[in-house]
């Protein structure tokens, strides 16, 4: 719904909007198309403005560059939100398809709309030119990486190291479109009688070929049209994410320690997959842990949930002792782009250290609270190998009393030590796990 009070605006002027917010105001896509959510005149237009805001965030650094090639001279600071319009307007034309002279007059709209009538000319002639010249343009912007492969620099660069021979392919998988992939509660059904259900609703998937809880749908649907749904039958969770709670060899009774749960996609999952667990459930984020609750509701089991910052268990931990801990650390998401595109232009190359040292103090805060024999899983859903296979060696050279349990599996990249799934492997997200043991 609008909020009360406020006008309502043009879909293609509130896509504008949110990618100023994201591109200038460093806020997150998720929380800038909420707020844009708001201001849509039509609900119906909420796919549109969606479709909007993710396609020109995923090819932002291609759009950029062509619209910074267009201009004679760049734009003014204040004037950022024409450059947006203009990037909203070349994704329309470059990968909606609509038909040009709807787009120019769209986009021409949406400037007067925000009172910039100096810009109206600019514009018009600006995808006009776009229009005539898109191939020799094209030919262009092929001669620059980030524009090629839509994808900063410092992105490329990282990948091209950790991966020489798989780099070209993590950057087109993260410009691809992610399936909504689902978690079935094997306790409760399996994949192929919820198949059943789903063909029963005209809802088209299939299973996955290398996690036994995991069904792909063929387009997403709202969750609300999920058999089961709102009783826990079924979760939105991707494959490579539902991995998690098999690592751990979870048995019934045991205390686990979940250090980093929010908003609780693998919480949920081994109370699930164990009901009879003792879990603490534990996050820095007090408003994310809100949400964890709400997952464990809907699904009707419980936890002990927890507001603490897993790198000081002194201030939360008192004595007590895990016999298995998963610590889902803080990254930087370069696993899961595709899902998330402006994590592109969120994070920074100096980001990565800042990750890197938290994740490091986490690992070896929550270490002492692990039972001898028990075990810890690390995970992140990044591909950069200081986060992940750096990071565990690092761990694992300066803890005499831990010890890594190989992961064989026929999913992913054998990492030293630890496993890899690259973004699009199977049709999965990218994601690391390392299995630590801690020696009685
Ligand atoms: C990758 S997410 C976890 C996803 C979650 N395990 C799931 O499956 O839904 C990382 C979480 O770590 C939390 N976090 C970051 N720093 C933390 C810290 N020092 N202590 C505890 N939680 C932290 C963040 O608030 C975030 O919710």
């Amino acid at each position: 719904m609008p909020a009360p009070g406020k006008k309502k605006q043009t879909v293609r002027a509130i896509a504008a909007q949110v990618l100023l917010q994201v591109s200038a105001r460093g806020h997150s896509l998720t929380r800038a198309l909420a707020a844009g959510q708001q201001q849509l005149a039509s609900p119906a237009d909420s796919a549109l403005l969606q479709e909007m805001c993710y396609g020109s965030l995923r090819w932002y650094y291609r759009l950029d560059v062509i619209v910074s090639m267009l201009l004679n001279k760049p734009l003014k600071q204040r004037d950022q939100d024409i450059f947006c319009v203009l990037v909203i307007g070349l994704y329309q034309l470059e990968f909606m398809h609509v038909p040009a002279h709807a787009v120019v007059k769209e986009t021409v709209d949406v400037v007067l709309a925000l009172r910039k009538h100096w810009a109206k000319g600019l514009v018009n002639a600006l995808l006009r030119e776009y229009q005539r010249n898109a191939e020799a343009l094209r030919e262009q912007w092929q001669q620059d990486d980030e524009a090629r492969y839509a994808h900063p620099a410092w992105m490329i660069a990282r990948l091209a190291q950790d991966w020489p021979q798989h780099y070209q392919t993590i950057l087109d998988a993260n410009n691809q479109r992610p399936p909504m992939v689902l978690r079935v509660d094997l306790q409760q059904t399996t994949v192929a009688e919820y198949q059943q259900q789903l063909a029963e609703q005209d809802i088209k998937a299939r299973a996955s070929e290398f996690v036994d809880s995991a069904v792909i749908l063929e387009q997403a649907v709202n969750v609300h049209e999920l058999p089961g749904f709102s009783r826990g039958l079924v979760s939105v969770q991707d494959s490579s994410a539902q991995l998690a709670a098999g690592l751990l060899q979870l048995q019934a009774g045991m205390r686990v320690l979940d250090a980093c749960c929010a908003p609780g996609g693998k919480t949920l999952h081994m109370l699930q997959a164990c009901p009879s667990l003792q879990l603490l459930a534990l996050d820095s984020d007090g408003d994310r842990l809100q949400q964890v609750q709400e997952n464990l509701d809907r699904a009707a089991v419980d936890a002990e949930l927890l507001v603490g910052d897993a790198s000081k268990p002194v201030d939360w931990a008192g004595d007590r002792l895990f016999e298995r801990i998963l610590v889902d650390a803080p990254c930087s998401g370069s696993g899961v782009i595709r899902r998330h595109p402006d994590i592109k232009l969120l994070r920074s190359s100096t980001d990565i250290e800042t990750l890197v040292a938290r994740q490091a103090d986490i690992l070896a805060a929550v270490w002492p609270l692990l039972a001898p024999g028990g075990m810890l899983v690390y995970s992140t859903c990044s591909v950069f190998r200081q986060e992940n296979e750096q990071q565990v060696a690092a761990f694992l050279q300066h803890h005499a009393d831990a010890r890594e349990r190989p992961i064989n599996a026929d999913w992913g990249v054998r990492c030293d030590p630890g496993r890899q799934v690259l973004p699009g492997s199977h049709g999965m997200d990218g994601f690391y796990y390392a299995c630590l043991e801690k020696i009685n």
